[in-house]
């Protein structure tokens, strides 16, 4: 499949954050995707990550001092280069580069490149500190700044810094600084952030990810649901102004920034937490893969085969479904969004379950069309709401892009 980056000019920025030795990570798939690299880096970023990576890379020279001799040849080159570039993205951005950003201070040749940046090609930033840094209102006020001037934010992730300490602050995974940068050049309208107002004093709850539920001490029944879209959600949600409380399933994702997680591991717990959080919740989605069925007796210890050569049966019983719950017991204020994933028929079945569930939305995707499903980075949804038979389908999109078009059509009910 052809790269949406295939020949795509871009600046990758790296500045003096500890995060900047995943840099040439960036880089490396950037040039994967076919793209072409320019890599600009502070001289602080240089403790972190050598020039000597990042030109091999890259396949280009870097520039790090303004007057470096390597990159003069085409006179004002902060210029040139940034007429060249179809996008710009600094990852990670220091607390320094984006205040020396914020105030259009170009004493760098990173600030002065970005500073040079034509209106109308995208600059990303992704943030990446410890958390009192990033918490600083210092460093609050600059982003806030940064977004006014239409700069996109990459919210950091949470989790262990390394420095030890874990909260907010992480440069975001490599796959998600690239789906970032795809969505840039996408159509969709939902490639953009979304307005903090639309959600603001808003609760809203989400499950994500898979249930897993015990055999035996050391086997378990699972699906192959990574949490990606629920996660997603959770951040467009978050973007929206909503307080986000996540209730997952065990994944390996980072967890969005600033939301309120629940881990649970089966899918009795899912149903128990959320039924806690439902009654002072606003908007329920439903995004999990929980197991319809949970072994009907888990044994301690192992199971040991018996050696007779024959068929071993297992019983199960059906679990509490979440969705099918909270539906039946919703407000007229609350609102209950679930999920159908369906192999075939999608539309006929995504409305039966979205009847039967006594829902007021159904995000229906395909177990089967190609940017569909489980595990990958994009989805091709359709939204089907209660008391009108209009079918919304959007384009294959990552995500983020759908998470967003989900939450302006809750917006809308
Ligand atoms: N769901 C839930 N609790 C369950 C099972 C499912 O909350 N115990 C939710 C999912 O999170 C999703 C929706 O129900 O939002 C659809 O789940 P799905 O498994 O596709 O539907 P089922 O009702 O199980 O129907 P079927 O297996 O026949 O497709």
């Amino acid at each position: 499949m052809s790269s949406i980056l295939k020949n795509k000019k871009i600046i990758v920025g790296t500045t003096g954050s500890i995060a900047a030795y995943k840099t040439p990570l960036l880089v490396r798939e950037l040039m994967r995707a076919s793209a072409h690299v320019n890599v600009v880096m502070t001289p602080s970023a240089k403790n972190f990550v050598t020039p000597m990576v990042l030109e091999n890379l890259s396949r280009s020279a870097v520039a790090c001092e303004m007057f470096d001799e390597a990159v003069q040849s085409e006179g004002a080159w902060h210029i040139q280069l940034a007429h060249w570039a179809d996008l710009m993205i600094i990852a990670p951005c220091s607390a320094t580069t984006l205040g020396r950003l914020a105030n259009g201070i170009c004493d760098t040749s990173l600030a002065t490149v970005a500073t040079a940046l034509p209106t109308g090609v995208p600059m990303l930033i992704a943030p990446s500190m410890d958390t009192d840094m990033w918490v600083n209102p210092a460093t609050q006020r600059n982003v806030r700044l940064l977004k006014e001037y239409g700069y996109m934010i990459i919210p950091p992730g949470d989790g262990q810094l390394s420095s030890g300490l874990v909260g907010l602050g992480r440069l975001p995974d490599i796959p998600v600084l690239m789906n970032y940068i795809k969505d840039a050049f996408t159509d969709s309208p939902n490639r953009f952030p979304l307005d903090e107002s639309l959600l603001q004093g808003k609760k809203v709850i989400i499950t994500a990810g898979s249930t897993v539920e015990k055999i035996d001490d050391v086997r378990y029944i699972t699906n192959h649901s990574t949490g990606k879209m629920g996660y997603a959600l959770a951040a467009a949600a978050k973007e929206a102004g909503a307080d986000v409380t996540l209730i997952s399933g065990p994944v390996h994702i980072d967890a969005p920034s600033a939301v309120n997680i629940i881990n649970v591991t089966t899918a009795e717990e899912m149903f128990n937490a959320s039924v806690k959080e439902f009654a002072d919740t606003d908007i329920a989605i439903m995004a999990a893969a929980v197991a319809d069925y949970t072994p009907a007796n888990p044994a301690n210890g192992k199971i040991k085969k018996d050696g007779s050569g024959n068929n071993m049966t297992l019983e199960l019983k059906e679990t509490k479904d979440i969705l099918a719950h909270l539906g039946a017991n919703k407000t007229g204020s609350q609102i209950v969004i679930g999920f159908a994933l369906e192999s075939e028929k999608e539309i006929e079945y995504g409305r039966k379950k979205l009847e039967k569930k006594n829902c007021n939305m159904i995000v229906v995707n395909s177990a089967t069309a190609p940017r569909s499903g489980f595990g990958g980075d994009d989805n091709t949804i359709s939204i089907l709401k209660k008391n009108t038979d209009e079918v919304k389908s959007f384009e294959p999109a990552s995500k983020i892009v759908c998470a967003r078009g989900i939450v302006k059509e809750i917006v809308g009910l």
